[in-house]
């Protein structure tokens, strides 16, 4: 039955989507799965084939593509992350919003059976309590990101009463894994210094030392997606978007943790105006209505994913 989905990755060449395009083809079938990005065709790795240029502001093109390979699955990972979005703000609410509300609304039309929306920890903000933040937690975020994916949750849960749309959402803390580097976030730094260690250079963090933030491996973001997505609608409580945890830690933490493996490595610190967004933002997340309802479990804490990361990076450079 499995065989029969017909599922579109668009934002296919980024953080998520690369390695979400590969789990889903590994679960179903590479013809089953329909990469999408902005970028040209002749700028793709073959490993990303069967592929299709998308700007996904374009709705026309959107829709032909939906129609033409009878979508039955979407996933819509195309975003602009938080730092890129405080400098540009009323792009980043273009894209984030107009392209969710394109994929609802042609997911209606053409009847496509399951859409995945990411959401984020940003939906939260400085009135948000900073330690196990609730599902329910005041959602008042202080930024143009966490405000797109706050609206973008309503959404969501608007098409799924109103329309019957059975679009499912994960609260992603950030993000840290080794196939493709994050664009534009906060949390980026959590990955850039895998890549300085591994390079042997002194990295210059654009967080105080003692900032902490939710944060999870690459490996449990995507296993968690896939599971969101097998689980049976009757069991999903919650069509807003899961709060979603794994790990919690400061970048003194994460360095030290890597100056075990890598001795000698060198960070010094000199915050921007990143800081005060990770301010803004809870340290970490109650996910237990993700367990709850979906059995929820990471299986990665902060020493088994600095030794992943280093030995993968290694093999990769
Ligand atoms: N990783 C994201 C960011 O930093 C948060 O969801 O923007």
């Amino acid at each position: 039955m499995k065989q029969t989905e017909k599922m579109l990755v668009i934002g296919a060449c980024g953080q998520i989507g690369r390695e979400l395009t590969v789990a889903l083809r590994k679960q179903f079938s590479r013809h089953c799965v329909i990469a999408a990005d902005i970028q040209p065709e002749d700028k793709i790795d073959l490993e990303i084939y069967p592929y299709k240029q998308l700007n996904v502001l374009d709705k026309e093109k959107l829709e032909a593509l939906i129609m033409e390979e009878k979508i039955t699955q979407i996933y819509h990972l195309a975003a602009m992350l938080s730092a890129n979005a405080e400098l540009n703000p009323q792009a980043a609410w273009r894209l984030n919003m107009d392209s969710l509300l394109s994929v609802l609304d042609l997911s209606v039309k053409y009847r496509v059976k399951k859409v995945f929306w990411p959401s984020s920890i940003a939906v939260f903000g400085p009135d948000s309590p900073k330690k196990n933040c609730p599902q329910q937690g005041i959602t008042e975020p202080a930024t143009i990101y966490g405000i797109s994916k706050a609206a973008g949750e309503y959404w969501c849960k608007y098409y799924f009463e109103k329309y019957g749309l059975d679009v499912r959402s994960l609260r992603y803390p950030g993000l840290i894994g080794y196939t493709a580097a994050p664009g534009g976030g906060t949390t980026d730094y959590a990955v850039d210094i895998f890549h300085h260690a591994i390079k042997g250079e002194t990295f210059t963090c654009f967080l105080k030392e003692d900032t902490a933030l939710p944060m999870m491996y690459m490996h449990d973001a995507i296993r968690a997606t896939l599971e969101l997505m097998d689980a049976s609608g009757d069991q999903l409580q919650v069509r807003t978007s899961y709060n979603l945890g794994a790990l919690s830690f400061t970048p003194k933490e994460i360095y030290e943790e890597i100056e075990k493996e890598v001795p000698g490595f060198m960070i010094h610190y000199a915050s921007d105006f990143r800081q005060q967004i990770a301010e803004s933002w809870p340290q970490s997340v109650d996910d237990s209505q993700a367990t709850k309802d979906w059995c929820w479990q990471p299986a990665y804490d902060l020493k088994r994913m600095v030794s992943e990361m280093l030995s993968k990076l290694s093999i990769l450079s």
